[in-house]
């Protein structure tokens, strides 16, 4: 799935402003299009009325970006835009995802997040379960070591 340049535009968008930069959690533009391009990944966009179809002119809220292997799929980034936080966009953008995973055949999904992230909330509530713990996976610039927790969901 190639991204066109203004969807790679709304995705650093809304990256630029998402992620803590201390936990070097964002990605880059050529990190992005390059793993559209080369990887089985796909990705999705939310506007401003937690639309879809983001049209010119339109604010993006947010995004995911995922990553699928057989009938296996990872969700690598999701993110809301600090002032669309929330109003349940996140909710409506994970649903998305969730579903269309189903429909393309995926019977897991898994993630990794920061030890201590509030979207632990919101992976619980769409039946994300904790399965593991990777150790000091995260390094912050200061030095300081955060455990990584990774999620699974089981899709019937
Ligand atoms: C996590 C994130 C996507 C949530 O987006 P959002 O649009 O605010 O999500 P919603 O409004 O739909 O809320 C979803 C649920 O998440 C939880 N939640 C979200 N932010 C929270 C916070 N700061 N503190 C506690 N709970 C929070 C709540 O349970 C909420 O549900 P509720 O409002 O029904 O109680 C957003 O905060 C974000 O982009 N964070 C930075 C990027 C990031 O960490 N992404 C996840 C990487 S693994």
């Amino acid at each position: 799935m190639i991204a066109p340049e203004d969807d790679l535009d709304r995705i650093i968008s809304v990256m630029e402003r998402a992620f803590p930069p201390e936990y070097g959690e964002a990605w880059n533009r050529r990190q992005v299009a390059d793993a559209l391009l080369l990887g089985r990944c796909r990705y999705g966009l939310i506007g401003a009325d937690g639309g879809s179809a983001v049209e010119p002119g339109d604010e993006t809220a947010g995004f995911f970006l995922g990553r699928s292997i057989l009938d296996e799929e990872e969700l690598l980034l999701f993110a809301i835009a600090p002032e669309y936080r929330r109003q349940g966009l996140g909710h409506r953008l994970l649903s998305r995802f969730i579903d269309e995973a189903r429909a393309n055949g995926i019977k897991r999904v898994f993630l990794e997040m920061r030890h201590g992230n509030p979207a632990m909330h919101l992976y619980t509530a769409h039946g994300f379960t904790p399965v593991g713990i990777r150790r000091a996976y995260y390094r912050t610039p200061g030095g300081e070591r955060l455990d990584a927790i990774s999620q699974e969901l089981v899709l019937d």
